[in-house]
């Protein structure tokens, strides 16, 4: 295992509820580390430009739509496999099938409105993080 960063997103569902601390905390008590994170309202397009590679799928309008909704919390979590242990925290895409303790088993409200995103893969974690951040910005 070795030390990595991930990005990852608490989405408009979560912080409209106040829900920011709470998710926080379960990435910590799991041994990640914030060594970034903003709150940002993103434009439809920058949501679309996030997303495009789920252009072609049916839930990309509605998706770009929610993701714009709202605030979002954008973050960098640094740990052991921290991409790995982020999906895990994060729990299945439908909260339906998310593990119990799980942040979209206990917050999320539907496969849509899911709370978090987390990167799936080093070169989606690297890009993802380029998208929103600088290198001055992240501070292990
Ligand atoms: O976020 P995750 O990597 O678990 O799932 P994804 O397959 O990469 O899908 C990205 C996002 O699209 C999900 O987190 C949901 O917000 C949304 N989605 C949806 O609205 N309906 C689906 N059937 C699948 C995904
Ligand atoms: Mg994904």
């Amino acid at each position: 295992m070795a030390l990595e960063r991930t990005f990852s997103i608490i989405k408009p569902d979560a912080t409209r509820r106040n829900l920011t601390g709470a998710i926080n905390a379960k990435f910590e008590e799991a041994g990640l580390r914030i060594v970034a994170q903003k709150r940002i309202h993103m434009t439809k397009a920058q949501a679309g430009k996030f997303y495009e590679v789920h252009q072609e799928r049916p839930f990309y309008d509605e998706l770009c739509e929610f993701m714009s909704s709202a605030p979002v919390v954008v973050q960098v979590l640094e740990g052991e496999d921290a991409i790995a242990k982020n999906r895990e925290i994060m729990g299945a895409t439908n909260p339906a099938d998310a593990a119990p303790g799980t942040v979209r088993a206990e917050f999320a409200e539907s496969v849509g409105e899911n709370s978090v995103h987390g990167s799936d893969a080093p070169e989606t974690a690297a890009q993802e993080i380029a998208y929103f951040f600088s290198g001055i910005e992240l501070v292990g």
